[in-house]
């Protein structure tokens, strides 16, 4: 591939988690930049080299790549057409489905992108309150709506929005109570690095409802993944509204936000629609996808092999103190936390070079592709990678 054809992309790649700058803290040409396919837990880069993979496309695909029946309801889908003039039936079919899987879901509407449905669900609490004021926690996409220091956004959007801290909930009852009634939704994800605290839980269900304000679940990466219900199956809280996407259609564009009957009836009184929202291929590949969910229990395997993998983890963190901080996260999302920038970069380019694709600073994630085998093998290699960069380093401790 040429040069200038690779400069044709603003600021290398339209996924702002892939730029080699935040993979491996810069580009060089012994580095995976590029990759043409996957399948499985495995990825082959553009010079045909093949990477045992931990990122799982952030955490949009549970099942592994090319998952046989996914393609094969995907393939179906396309060769039906794929896109129409009319709603289509698997429209209301995959809805269906996914209410009965997820009671506190009454009615939903489908999306492309997680940054979308989150901004759909914000729009949803603001017509059902009549009120503007956001609260969030975590990452909730690239909007408006939620930037609080992101260039362009215009500063009464900014204004609006505002953060409460996870796992705190004193301060979380002040904030909420100061916003007092110009609040419209507090929005969260229900794991950052650790599961939630049940009394911070029950802070943001009671002090949202008594300040007459919604509570959104922020379901993009924990769906199908902490349970099929995601944190609202595993912790039971109960939200207003849950938005999700991510594994739901196992790398297919789909994400959904749903919820309370009559606050989805909201949809009448505002405008929220996208021309391709309603294309059924990525509607086949939720659907297959989340018979697969079922029918293997998939988020069960995921506790056990990413358990073993967290285990493991803390396990190289011990023996790697010089370069290794800790382990941090739960089963289904972990990472090594290096001692700085420096050194995850290293980390990280050792890892490649050993063919493994291991994030550094932010969630590794395993699928239905990983079993404790493949954890094994990718526990010797992170040991290789970690032994080379603390050998190497200039300010070497002792264990
Ligand atoms: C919790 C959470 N919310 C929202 C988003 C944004 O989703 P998308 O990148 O599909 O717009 C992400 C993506 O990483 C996410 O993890």
């Amino acid at each position: 591939m040429g040069k200038a054809h690779m400069e044709r992309i603003a600021g290398f790649t339209s996924t702002g988690s892939k730029r080699p700058e935040v993979f491996f803290g810069g580009a060089d040409s012994s580095l995976p930049l590029r990759m043409a396919a996957s399948s499985g837990c495995r990825v082959w880069d553009a010079e045909g080299r093949e990477y045992l993979d931990y990122v799982m496309a952030l955490g949009a695909v549970a099942l592994g790549y090319a998952h046989p029946e996914v393609t094969a309801a995907v393939v179906r889908a396309v060769q039906q057409g794929g896109v129409g003039p009319l709603a289509p039936v698997l429209e209301e079919e995959v809805a269906g489905e996914i209410c009965r899987l997820m009671p506190w879901v009454e009615r939903l509407r489908f999306l492309k992108t997680g940054a979308e449905a989150m901004a759909a669900a914000v729009r949803l609490a603001r017509v059902a309150t009549g009120r503007e004021q956001v609260l969030g926690c975590g990452y909730h996409g690239w909007l408006d709506w939620c930037q609080s220091d992101s260039a362009g956004v215009p500063a009464g959007t900014k204004a609006l929005y505002g953060e409460v801290p996870f796992n705190d909930p004193d301060r979380t009852r002040e904030l909420i109570r100061s916003a007092g009634d110009g609040l419209a939704a507090v929005v969260f994800e229900p794991v950052i690095l650790c599961p939630p605290d049940p009394a911070w839980l029950a802070v943001l269900r009671e002090e949202t409802e008594r300040a007459g304000a919604l509570l959104v679940a922020d379901e993009i990466k924990t769906v199908c993944r902490l349970a099929i219900g995601g944190g609202a199956e595993r912790y039971g809280y109960r939200p207003d509204l849950v938005v999700m996407g991510k594994a739901l259609a196992n790398g297919f564009p789909l994400a959904v936000v749903g919820g309370r009957a009559e606050v989805m009836d909201g949809v009448t009184r505002t405008w929220i629609s996208s021309t391709l929202a309603t294309e059924f291929v990525s509607l086949a590949a939720a659907r297959a996808t989340l018979e697969v969910m079922v029918g293997q229990k998939v988020p069960a395997h995921l506790s056990s092999v990413g358990g073993h993998l967290l285990s493991g983890l803390e396990a190289l963190a011990q023996r790697h103190v010089g370069v290794v901080l800790g382990a941090r996260g739960i089963a289904e999302m972990c990472f090594l936390e290096s001692r700085d920038q420096a050194l995850s970069a290293r980390v990280a380019a050792a890892c490649a070079s050993r063919g493994l694709l291991f994030k550094r600073g932010a969630y590794n994630f395993v699928s239905l592709a990983h079993d404790r085998a493949t954890v094994d093998h990718t526990l010797g290699l992170l040991d290789e990678a970690l032994a080379a960069v603390g050998d190497s380093s200039p300010n070497r401790l002792s264990p």
